[in-house]
């Protein structure tokens, strides 16, 4: 009979192997629930939009409808204390991704190296992208209105599937070419920087606020 098995050491066996996965990691950030460290990142990321001239000329030309310091205040753990407390407590779930994924670092670790804040209105959209220059990314989520969109990653294989056939509507999640995995304030996702993602316009009244960051090994 053929099994699935994710074991090499069947290889010799009657076996279907699924090979070469692509890790998502989530969490919640912290046992004891976040309402207190969300209320501060909600606090200084609202206020840095009215601080941040050049963040709201930014997301104007490149984030229509949103507010994202990306490209103007990026290093916000170096700026803030509020924003170096997140990047502690991230640090055993970075630990975790690079034990699942069995990484040998050769001796250095993961630092942060960019940490910005996102703002997304009604209707503000995410489009698919990727972390370049980048080992690990993630976000964090700070708040999420009711009904505001997840991050959808799409199968980094796509381009290679030629004549596939497409996939049944209900194929089990690893199988499938896009996954959604729901937002959730207080959540932690972390994958590698190659996977595309997106997030899909906001259909919510409220903002959805999310915090993103890239680590590096060398
Ligand atoms: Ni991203």
């Amino acid at each position: 009979m053929a099994t699935h098995s994710f074991f090499p050491a069947n290889l010799a066996g009657m076996a279907t192997h699924a090979l070469f996965p692509t890790y998502v990691y989530t969490a919640a950030l912290e046992r004891a629930g976040s309402r207190e460290l969300n209320r501060r990142l909600l606090a200084e990321a609202l206020q840095l939009r009215e601080d941040d001239a050049a963040g709201r000329r930014w997301s104007a030309a490149n984030y229509p409808g949103g507010y994202t310091s990306y490209g103007s205040v990026h290093q916000l753990q170096r700026m803030s204390p509020t924003f170096e407390l997140l990047r502690r407590r991230l640090s055993r779930h970075i630990k975790a991704f690079a034990t699942t994924v069995e990484w040998d670092m050769e001796g250095k670790e993961l630092a942060m190296t960019d940490c910005w804040v996102n703002i997304m209105a009604r209707q503000v959209v995410h489009g698919l992208h990727l972390h370049p220059l980048s080992t690990l990314s993630g976000t964090y989520y700070v708040r999420v209105p009711r009904g505001s969109p997840g991050i959808k990653f799409e199968d980094p294989r796509l381009d290679r599937f030629m004549a596939a056939p497409p996939r049944k509507r209900e194929a089990r999640p690893e199988n499938k070419p896009w996954i959604t995995l729901p937002a959730v304030p207080g959540q932690v996702v972390l994958f590698e920087s190659w996977l595309r993602h997106e997030v899909v316009p906001n259909p919510a009244a409220g903002e959805r606020v999310s915090v993103s960051f890239n680590y590096n090994w060398f």
